[in-house]
């Protein structure tokens, strides 16, 4: 309700932007800087997991160099959250300790955070994690059994992530640094729904105490079943097993945070992130970083790739700031959202952001 009268779905998002409106206007104009930007290192990856959409999605194949990397990270003043990377493997840049120590050097207040796949750390890497504080290593592992975690992350050896875990833990350990702090994200799927448990006990000895289960999003037909989110917010009880298995998290002190089960078809996408290629093509959002198909209760639907601008020909608070930028925030925050958006396994929930589920 806005001033007691009901709001149309389509325009839950006046309802939003009034809440809050002067920090949101800035927002939408581009006078404050986002929250958040990441960073694709690398355009390219070493697996092919069976449920990303990179393979499908990226014609483009290619790595930021230094020379751009420092330019870049000169743009990013005020920015609170570095993120590195988005939608490829980060670990194949061979620059990238270098990259760390140019991003901390420029912003030594910054949070710095990193998604891999933990197929390639060696000592070097982990020295340089700790020598450029970066906070937070996110580590991909989909499961603890080792032949379904390599029949989902094609290309893995379970073994030697394994080995790299314990590098990394005993690195860190050793350093006597309290950062990064460890974090594993695992997509929740049909096909790894009875590993929770089996994750926690694995992660364990490593001194692991956070676990994410993200919700899947369907890039194929094949993964299309694997969802174990609903569409349908009235009808999507939480499995027992996987309430089980948080009861288990809890006893053991770990941290384990879900998306959501249930898909909200609201309006809340009127902050997300930009995502820069390692060419510096900049999109509006990780979703849109791509051209993206997505298979959602029997229709194909097409994310199709937006480029605001390339911050090596206009830095990046100027791109922010630019018409076509300002017009994308303006019709989300407006709830006047395209079509796709409203399909989007984020702006639903069901994709980030993560919460305990409060058992
Ligand atoms: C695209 S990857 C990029 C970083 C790195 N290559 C990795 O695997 O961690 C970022 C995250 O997206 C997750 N992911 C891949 N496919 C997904 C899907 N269909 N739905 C939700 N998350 C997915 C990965 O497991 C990973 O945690
Ligand atoms: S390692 Fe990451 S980017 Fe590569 S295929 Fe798997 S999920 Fe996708
Ligand atoms: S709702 Fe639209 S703008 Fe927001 S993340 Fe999804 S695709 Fe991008």
């Amino acid at each position: 309700m806005l001033f007691g009268c009901r709001l149309p779905a389509r325009l839950t998002g006046v309802r939003e932007l009034m809440m809050n409106f002067k920090p949101r206007l800035r927002y939408v104009l581009g006078r404050s800087a986002p929250s958040v930007v990441s960073i694709d290192v690398s355009g390219a990856c070493n697996l092919r997991c069976r449920m990303c959409s990179l393979e499908s999605s990226n014609p483009r194949v290619g790595m930021m160099g230094l020379t751009s990397l420092s330019r870049l990270s000169r743009q990013l003043e005020g920015i609170p959250v570095i993120e590195l990377s988005s939608g490829c493997e980060p670990t194949l840049n061979p620059d990238l300790e270098e990259m760390l120590a140019i991003l901390r050097r420029d912003h030594p207040e910054a949070f710095l955070n990193l998604t891999t796949n933990a197929t390639r750390i060696s000592e070097r890497f982990v020295q340089a994690l700790v020598d450029h504080r970066v906070d937070k290593l996110l580590l991909s592992l989909d499961a603890a059994e080792p032949g379904l975690y390599e029949s989902i992350r094609q290309g893995a050896r379970f073994e030697d992530v394994m080995a790299n875990l314990r590098r990394l833990a005993e690195g860190i350990h050793r350093s006597g640094s309290p950062v990064p702090e460890l974090e594993v994200i695992c997509t929740l799927m049909t096909l790894n729904a009875d590993q929770i448990k089996p994750l926690i006990d694995l992660l364990a000895p490593f001194g692991i105490r956070s676990l994410i289960m993200n919700g899947l999003v369907p890039f194929s037909a094949e993964s299309a079943p694997w969802k174990m989110w609903s569409l349908d917010g009235e009808h999507a009880p939480i499995p027992e097993p996987t309430l089980e298995a948080a009861r288990y998290a809890e006893a053991a002190g770990v941290r384990l945070l879900f998306a959501d089960f249930a898909a909200t078809p609201v309006h809340r996408c009127w902050d997300c992130n930009p995502v820069i290629s390692w060419d510096g093509d900049v999109s509006p959002c990780f979703m849109c970083s791509f051209d993206r198909t997505v298979f959602l209760d029997g229709r194909r639907l097409r994310f199709p790739r937006v480029v605001l601008g390339n911050v090596n020909r206009r830095p990046l608070p100027g791109i922010w700031k630019s018409v076509p930028a300002v017009r994308f925030r303006a019709t989300r925050a407006l709830g006047l959202l395209p079509d796709y958006c409203r399909s989007c396994a984020m702006q639903m929930g069901v994709l980030c952001p993560y919460r305990t589920l409060g058992i």
